[in-house]
C-alpha cells in the first residue's frame, strides 16, 4: 500500500461544499416551543472530553409534537461562554439535520473552569438552558488523563461490551508480549508495514517495520488522544498499517494478535475503527468537509424528492466494481455507476465508459439507493453512507469493519450478493417497497448517529485495549529500538490538570 492518499481520500478532499436549498416550511402552522424543545448529548457533560464536543436539539411544537422537517436553519442560537473568562475561545457550529433536529458541535481551544451553554429560541432559553458544565472543562489538547478507567468509561457512557471485541479476543487465551516481540517482527516485519507499540505508564513508544509507515500518524494520534483522556493499562501490541488483514493461520495454530483496520472472514486480525473514521473523529488534519457530523447536515433532498436510480462513484479497485459499471451501462435507468479513477485494471473505455468527474459526497444523497461495494478491502465510506438518509445496498463481503457485526441486513441496509447477481432485483424491490426502503434508510441513519460518533469510537479503542491488556501474561516493556511518541506541546493554551495533584476523583 502506498502511504499517499487513496482516491477515496482524494475524493473527500476535492469536495465542494454542497448547500441544499433551505427547506423552511415547518409542519403547517406550528412553531417550536422553547419549553418543549429537547436538548441532550455528550456535549452537555463536562467529563466527556472530545476533539469536537457535540449535542442535539430536537424541535418540538407547543402540543409536544416533534418536528420532522426543519423549522429553519436559524431557529436556534447557541452561545457558549465561560463566565470567569474575558474571552472564550470556542468555535461553535449548528448543523441543521433537516428532520426537525440539529447537531451542535463545538471545539474548545483552551480549558475552562465552568462552561455555560445557552440555547435560545427567539431570545428565550430552550429546555433547561443555560446548561452549566461545572469545571474544569478540559479541551482536547489538555494532557489530563482520568486515572481510573472505569470512572472514565462511566463518564463516557461506554457500552458494557462490543460483540466484535469479544469475538476477536476470544481466539486468544493469553497474549505473551515477550514472545510476540520476538515472533511477530520475524513473521511479518520483512514484507509488511507494522508498528510495534508499547504503552508504559500511559506513555506511548513505537518501533516501525517496513517501508510504508506513513499511516502510523493515525495510530499515534488516537493513542496520544486517548492517553490525554484516560490512563491506559501497560500493554504491548502490533498494528498492521496495510490494507489487508494478515493473520491467516487457523485458530488452532499459533496465531499472533495483530491489530488491523479491516477484518476478514479468512483472517484472525483484531479489528479497530478504520484510520479514516478515526481521523474523522480526531480531525487532526483539519478535515475539509466530510466527517460524521458534517455529513448529517448534508443529506440532500428529502426521501420523496430523491432520484430512484441507484448511485455509485469510485475507482477500479476490485473486479466487482467493473461488473457494477458494466451493469450500469446495460441498465442506465436502474443504476448510475461510473469510475472517477482507473488505477488497478487496464481502462477499456468501450467497456467501462469514460471517466467521470468526482462528485461531492454530499451529492450522493440526491439518490435514494447507495451501492456499497468493496474496494481493496471493505469500503470505508459505509459509515458516511449510513449517516445519510438514503438506503444502503450493501454487497455481501468477507471484509468487515469494527461495527459490521452490529448491523442487521434488511434492518439497517438491503443486502446484495457478493457477485452482485441480485442487484437489479434488489433495486426493483426497493422501488416497489418505497416505505420499507425508507424505513431501512432511517434505521441505518439512526445506527450511524448512535454508534459511529466520536464518543463511541473512543470507547471502542479503550475497551479493546483494556480487554487485550488483561490477556497479557508477561510484562509489557519498552523494547530496544523503540522511540518515545511525544504529546504535542500546547504553549498557546497550556492547561492546569487538577488530576495530577489531587487523586480524590478516584
Ligand atoms: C421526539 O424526538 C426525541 C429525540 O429524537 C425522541 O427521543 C422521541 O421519542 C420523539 N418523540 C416522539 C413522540 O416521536
Ligand atoms: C435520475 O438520475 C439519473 C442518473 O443520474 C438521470 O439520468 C435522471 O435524469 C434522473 N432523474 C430525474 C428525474 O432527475
Ligand atoms: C462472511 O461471514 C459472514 C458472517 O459469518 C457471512 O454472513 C458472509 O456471508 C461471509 N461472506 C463472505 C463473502 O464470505
Amino acid at each position: 500500500m502506498s502511504p499517499g492518499l487513496s482516491s477515496w481520500q482524494l475524493l473527500l478532499l476535492c469536495l465542494g461544499v454542497f448547500r441544499q436549498e433551505a427547506r423552511v416550511e415547518a409542519q403547517a402552522g406550528s412553531v417550536p416551543s422553547a419549553a418543549k424543545t429537547l436538548v441532550w448529548g455528550p456535549g452537555l457533560e463536562a467529563n466527556i472530553v472530545l476533539p469536537a464536543r457535540f449535542l442535539y436539539i430536537q424541535a418540538v411544537d407547543g402540543s409536544g409534537k416533534n418536528f420532522t422537517t426543519s423549522p429553519g436553519e436559524k431557529t436556534f442560537e447557541v452561545k457558549i461562554v465561560s463566565p470567569a473568562e474575558q474571552f472564550t475561545r470556542i468555535w461553535t457550529q449548528i448543523l441543521d439535520r433537516q428532520d426537525g433536529s440539529f447537531l451542535v458541535r463545538y471545539r474548545m481551544y483552551a480549558t475552562y473552569t465552568d462552561l455555560h451553554i445557552h440555547i435560545l429560541l427567539k431570545g428565550k432559553h430552550v429546555a433547561k438552558s443555560p446548561f452549566i458544565l461545572k469545571g474544569p472543562v478540559y479541551h482536547e489538547g489538555c494532557n489530563c488523563p482520568q486515572p481510573s478507567g472505569s470512572v472514565w468509561e462511566a463518564h463516557m457512557h461506554c457500552p458494557p461490551s462490543y460483540p466484535q471485541i469479544d469475538r476477536d479476543l476470544s481466539l486468544f487465551g493469553s497474549v505473551d508480549p515477550d514472545r510476540n516481540a520476538q515472533e511477530i517482527p520475524k513473521r511479518f516485519g520483512q514484507r509488511q508495514s507494522l508498528c510495534h507499540y508499547t504503552i508504559k505508564d500511559n506513555k506511548v513508544y513505537v518501533q516501525t517495520y517496513g517501508e510504508h509507515v506513513g499511516f502510523r500518524i493515525f495510530m499515534d494520534a488516537i493513542l496520544l488522544s486517548l492517553t490525554r483522556k484516560v490512563q491506559l493499562p501497560d500493554m504491548e501490541f502490533f498494528v498492521n498499517l496495510g490494507d489487508w488483514p494478515l493473520e491467516k493461520r487457523k485458530p488452532t495454530e499459533n496465531i499472533h494478535p495483530i491489530f488491523s483496520w479491516c477484518g476478514s472472514n479468512n483472517t484472525r486480525d483484531i479489528v479497530m475503527p478504520t484510520y479514516d473514521l478515526t481521523e474523522s473523529v480526531l480531525e487532526t488534519m483539519g478535515r475539509v468537509s466530510l466527517d460524521m457530523m458534517s455529513v448529517q447536515a448534508n443529506t440532500g433532498p428529502r426521501w420523496s424528492e430523491k432520484n430512484a436510480t441507484a448511485f455509485w462513484r469510485g475507482r477500479d479497485s476490485r473486479q466487482e466494481r467493473l461488473e457494477l459499471v458494466k451493469l450500469s451501462r446495460a441498465h442506465p435507468t436502474m443504476i448510475d455507476a461510473a469510475f472517477t479513477n482507473f488505477f488497478f485494471f487496464k481502462h477499456d473505455e468501450s467497456l467501462y465508459g469514460p471517466l467521470v468527474k468526482h462528485v461531492s459526497f454530499f451529492d450522493f444523497f440526491k439518490y435514494k439507493y447507495q451501492i456499497n461495494i468493496d474496494g481493496t478491502v471493505a469500503a470505508y465510506r459505509l459509515p458516511y453512507l449510513l449517516a445519510g438518509d438514503s438506503v444502503v445496498l450493501k454487497q455481501d463481503s468477507g471484509y468487515y469493519e469494527h461495527f459490521y457485526n452490529e448491523l442487521t441486513p434488511w434492518e439497517h441496509y438491503i443486502p446484495i450478493r457478493a457477485d452482485l447477481g441480485d442487484l437489479l432485483e434488489k433495486i426493483q424491490w426497493a422501488r416497489e417497497h418505497d416505505k420499507e426502503a425508507e424505513k431501512i434508510a432511517l434505521a441505518g441513519q439512526q445506527f450511524a448517529r448512535s454508534h459511529l460518533m466520536g464518543d463511541r469510537i473512543f470507547c471502542y479503542y479503550y475497551k479493546l485495549f483494556k480487554e487485550y491488556a488483561r490477556l497479557q501474561v508477561t510484562q509489557p516493556k519498552v523494547r530496544k529500538g523503540m522511540e518515545f511518541v511525544e504529546q504535542p506541546t500546547d504553549d498557546l493554551f497550556p492547561c492546569y490538570c487538577h488530576r495530577t495533584t489531587t487523586k480524590d476523583e478516584l
